[in-house]
């Protein structure tokens, strides 16, 4: 484990990048979790599952007392976002913020009554939430892919958190080294935002919305950040590219003939002829 990235630091505020806390035999993917600190009070986006939560704790104690974590934020309800809450609600104070959307699904990842009272759920619209002396916000980024499902933009450090938006299928290594031209990067990034991204239309309002924001990097919570002139080809494409239901017809829509064998855990076509 290497320590964590220092995507931003200054006296007193700092945006601390962890890519690879998660042992890289192929069966999870690659995940980033980050903690923000300003004036000594910390957030921690996206914290992962259970098998980042160690580490992660460590880290942080290095920085501050986990005992002034105000926040857990998550950009949406997905395993590799949030299924270490139960752990974060058991040993810090700090309160989980997510959207309404998923306000009363969450607690199924927790013991009984550990969310009592340590929920903010966050509207469609997203708001500013105070950090110390600054604030995050938190910028609606819905079906991106999650139904409901926020951004985070670090004012301080003008870093925009993109959560499954931007991503890379990549090692820790390569995700701790920030991307400054697009097109080389395109084919960790294209197969996943073809079928993870909901549709272009989203893509489209939310990058208007995007391109009025000063933005120094994105970053993704899978792979590389995007920097320089990296961040503008990101827009151009993003907003171009035809996903998710865009690309879905009938021929998705058919019952099944394909045969599931548990044995070798794979799939394979039916041997029965169907008629053509
Ligand atoms: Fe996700
Ligand atoms: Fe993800």
């Amino acid at each position: 484990m290497s320590p964590p990235i220092e995507i931003y630091r200054d006296r007193h505020h700092a945006c601390l990048m962890f890519t690879d806390l998660i042992e890289e035999d192929g069966q999870a993917v690659q995940a980033n979790q980050f903690l923000i600190v300003d004036h000594g009070t910390g957030a921690v986006l996206d914290p992962g599952g259970n098998l980042a939560f160690n580490e992660m704790y460590l880290s942080i104690s290095r920085e501050f007392s986990p005992q002034r974590l105000s926040y857990l934020i998550a950009s949406h309800a997905d395993p590799d976002i949030i299924a270490s809450l139960d752990r974060w609600l058991t040993s810090t104070p700090a309160k989980l913020v997510i959207s309404r959307v998923w306000e009363r699904f969450v607690p199924h990842f927790t013991k009984v009554g550990k969310t009592d009272g340590r929920i903010i759920g966050v509207p469609d619209g997203g708001g500013r939430l105070p950090l110390g002396e600054s604030e995050l916000w938190l910028l609606p980024a819905h079906f991106m892919h999650a139904e409901g499902n926020f951004h985070f933009y670090d004012p301080v450090s003008r870093i925009l958190f993109t959560g499954d938006l931007g991503v890379s299928m990549t090692s820790g290594a390569d995700a701790a080294r920030p991307v400054t031209r697009l097109q080389p990067h395109l084919p960790r990034m294209e197969g996943f935002h073809r079928r993870y991204m909901v549709s272009n239309k989203i893509l489209r309002l939310w990058t208007r919305m995007a391109r009025q924001l000063d933005i120094s990097m994105i970053v993704p919570q899978h792979g590389a950040p995007l920097q320089g002139a990296a961040i503008g080809e990101f827009m151009d494409w993003i907003e171009n590219l035809m996903c998710g239901v865009d690309l879905f017809d009938d021929r998705s829509y058919q019952l099944p003939t394909a045969v599931i064998d548990g044995q070798s855990l794979q799939t394979r076509p039916s041997l029965r002829v169907v008629n053509a």
